[in-house]
């Protein structure tokens, strides 16, 4: 068995945590390498892993130029001036049911994009990203590439958000799967998670050859957590954003 050390800040950070009204992102910079999701232009960036995803993921749904990335990371300056202008146009209900408060969106994590089908005219707050046609196609593979559509219809009362169709998350392989399967936003899935304790009854999923053990470590209450591992797993640790880490194993 080997010991990992998790620090305290590494609670706040990896492809898991839960961004929410509840849970705001905690770094006032995004501390993931971000990159252009089109090297062309370099308007809308992402954080490095998920980018190169979604590209390969449009690319499959034979799906370039045909779907385009209308937002990807903000900062909470950023955040705060969308805010701002929706208030003035569109008036703070709206404002509050389609743009997270600065400071509580996904987008500062680098991990959320918003999509949209290319047309002549594209609303930069709500994106038309249908569920037929080529939308529908880009749909139905993206949990295969561990992305997730965050926001969606019926689940309002739980994220805190209207029903986003264009708004899409990397959370990673195996959980996007998982939550698809399951009908899970985000917030349940964690939930979810919490009854999963690490090392005692791990949420076991096959995919392909291997088995992906995912649990819930909680926190110490102060200072570094300690985990305890085989010598030779193979296994990832992202924080949730509160209190504890998603531990994923692979065997
Ligand atoms: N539109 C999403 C909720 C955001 O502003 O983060
Ligand atoms: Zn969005």
């Amino acid at each position: 068995m080997k010991r990992i050390v998790l620090s305290e800040k590494a609670l706040y950070r990896g492809s898991l945590i839960l961004v929410n009204k509840k849970s705001p992102f905690r770094d006032d910079i995004c501390n993931v390498p971000l990159v252009p999701l089109d090297e062309e232009k370099d308007a809308v960036l992402m954080e490095r892993q998920s980018a190169g995803l979604l590209n390969k993921l449009i690319e499959e749904t034979n799906a370039k130029d045909r779907i385009i990335a209308v937002s990807g990371w903000r900062s909470k300056a950023e955040q705060a001036d969308i805010y701002e202008q929706s208030i003035k146009k569109n008036g703070r209900k709206f404002t509050q049911k389609y743009v997270a408060f600065p400071g509580c969106s996904e987008h500062h994590t680098g991990l959320a994009v918003d999509l949209a089908e290319n047309r002549t005219e594209i609303d930069f707050i709500r994106p038309d990203f249908p569920y037929e046609g080529i939308c529908g196609n880009f749909r139905g593979k993206a949990a295969m590439f561990g992305f997730v559509e965050r926001y969606p219809r019926g689940k309002e009362k739980i994220t805190g958000i209207a029903w986003e169709p264009w708004h899409f998350r990397y959370v990673g392989i195996p959980h996007a799967l998982i939550m698809r399967q399951r009908e899970m936003v985000f917030e349940e899935y964690h939930q979810f998670l919490r009854e999963h304790e690490y090392s005692l009854n791990p949420y076991v999923c096959a995919y392909g050859q291997r088995n992906a053990e995912i649990s819930y470590l909680r926190a110490a209450e102060h200072g570094d957590t300690f985990m305890e591992i085989d010598e030779n797993a193979l296994f990832t640790v992202s924080g949730n954003n509160t209190d504890g880490f998603i531990i994923t194993v692979w065997r």
